[in-house]
């Protein structure tokens, strides 16, 4: 259990990271609430010290905001290493690939000056995305109406569909041009069918689709390449793998807040499936944890706020969708939720990002508990209709008004800050290794900080 919030802080070490990511093995990178917790900055910072990163699941759906210097980019699909010359970028078979997103982002990050010749990778098993798996899905969004799920759009539940169903387009299938005819042949007068009969929306031309595909198939051709053997022959040879999820532990299909989730595994066994490496090779897990919650799309949301504070929340913290401009959901920082991500991923390290949002927040509450039915436990419920109807019960602690924006060192921090990140180790039993003052590589505390 927690030590309480006036526990003073236990700092046993201090290192330049103060987390060793050169391990010879797979460090996983992982959101531990609903995405958006700021994985782009960790992965684009221990990418410095790293030899690949390697993307293993979701798609265009996830929106990656990397800032250095005076420059910003928000990544979708390239791994959060692309910035790092001499990195090597993974784009893994667990990803559903966008065309169309990834031209575009290739093109602008060649055109800041990135090379991603001979760096950047992408799997011969990924899926793709194909226009009638966005048509399909705006069609059934809209038909599901006040249950829709509340998606980016993207296309990326139909694609998963098609993956699990074995009706998917590879990008190996781009290889044979009469493959790719017959697999869409067949999948376009199927999805045609359902577009037309079903929801009443236009249907799609195969030919445009084959024509399409393949002018992307001669473009990507260089980069295509068995990866999941690329990542083992790298390991044993001593590099260091960075593997990024994308979205976050409470979106993932069988342990997120279902249906209301997306349509992959972002918890840190999708690392392995999404990429073809072994268990055996992850050596570190590290959660990471926006020091208040937030929410897009729909589902529920037990410390959602919808005062001013909340408001406050957004604002301060730019709370709105990196892909979808949507304003996020805001709320406190929920442990029951986090101890159960904690759980199933198995973090080895947390990172805190955007504290400095909390400044000037007084009371910060942390929810400890739900109550439900006249009891209280720290159970994360499975139901939809349990986790809507929780009552959070939260610790109160006391806020700092100091800005701490770009604070670098422990001690700069305020008590009452230091606490707060106490209580979440202690409470969560795992050491915290990194926290985060805003949105720049250098606005980073690198301390651990001991559960
Ligand atoms: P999908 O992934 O587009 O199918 O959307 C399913 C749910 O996941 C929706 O609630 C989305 O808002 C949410 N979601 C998908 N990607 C992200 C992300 O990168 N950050 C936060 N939420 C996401």
């Amino acid at each position: 259990m927690f030590a309480g919030a006036a526990a003073p802080p236990r700092f046993v070490e201090r290192t330049p990271l103060a987390i060793d990511v050169r391990t010879m093995s797979v460090t996983v990178v992982i959101g531990s609430q609903w995405g958006d917790e700021g994985k782009g900055k960790l992965v684009d910072l221990l990418s410095g010290d790293i030899d690949i990163v390697a993307r293993y699941q979701g798609g265009a759906n996830a929106g990656h905001t990397i800032r250095w210097g005076d420059k910003e980019f928000v990544l979708h699909l390239l791994p959060s290493g692309i910035f790092r010359p001499g990195v090597v970028c993974v784009v893994g078979n667990g990803v559903v690939i966008d065309p169309v997103a990834l031209l575009d982002e290739i093109r602008t990050v060649r055109e800041m000056g990135y090379d991603v010749e001979g760096r950047l990778m992408i799997s011969h098993k990924a899926h793709l995305i194909m226009p009638y798996h966005k048509a399909i899905e705006r069609a059934r969004e809209h038909a599901r109406d006040a249950g829709a799920i509340g998606t980016t759009g993207r296309g990326i539940g139909p694609a998963y569909v098609d993956k699990f169903a074995r009706t998917g387009v590879r990008v190996v299938d781009l290889l044979d041009r009469d493959v790719l005819r017959k697999k869409l042949t067949a999948s376009i007068a199927e999805k045609n069918a359902i577009l037309g009969r079903v929801y009443d929306a236009d249907e799609l031309n195969v030919e445009r689709i084959i024509e399409e595909y393949v002018e992307f198939d001669k473009v990507i051709d260089p980069y295509v390449t068995d990866t999941s053997n690329y990542l083992n022959r790298a390991l044993k040879m001593g590099r260091d793998v960075l593997a990024e999820g994308a979205q976050g532990s409470l979106l993932d299909v069988d342990f997120g807040t279902y249906p209301f989730v997306t349509s992959s595994h972002p918890t840190a066994g999708g690392a392995c499936t999404g990429l073809g490496i072994p268990p055996t090779s992850i050596r570190r897990v590290i959660g990471v944890v926006k020091a208040y919650c937030t929410r897009v799309g729909n589902g529920p949301f037990p410390t959602e706020l919808t005062c001013d504070v909340g408001e406050r929340l957004r604002r301060v913290g730019a709370e709105f969708g990196a892909t979808t401009g949507r304003p996020r959901r805001c709320g406190w920082l929920d442990l029951v939720a986090l101890r159960y991500t904690s759980m199933i991923n198995g973090f080895t390290d947390l990172a805190i990002t955007k504290l400095d949002v909390l400044s000037g927040v007084d009371p910060i509450r942390i929810c400890t508990q739900y109550s439900h039915g006249g009891k209280t436990n720290m159970r994360f419920p499975t139901e939809t209709k349990t986790l809507a109807a929780v009552e959070p019960v939260y610790t109160t602690m006391p806020g700092w008004p100091e800005d701490v924006c770009g604070v670098r060192e422990i001690d700069m921090l305020p008590d009452a800050a230091r606490n707060m990140v106490q209580l979440v180790a202690s409470f969560v039993g795992v050491d915290v290794c990194m926290i985060s003052t805003g949105p720049r590589r250098s606005e980073t505390v690198m301390a651990r900080i001991a559960a």
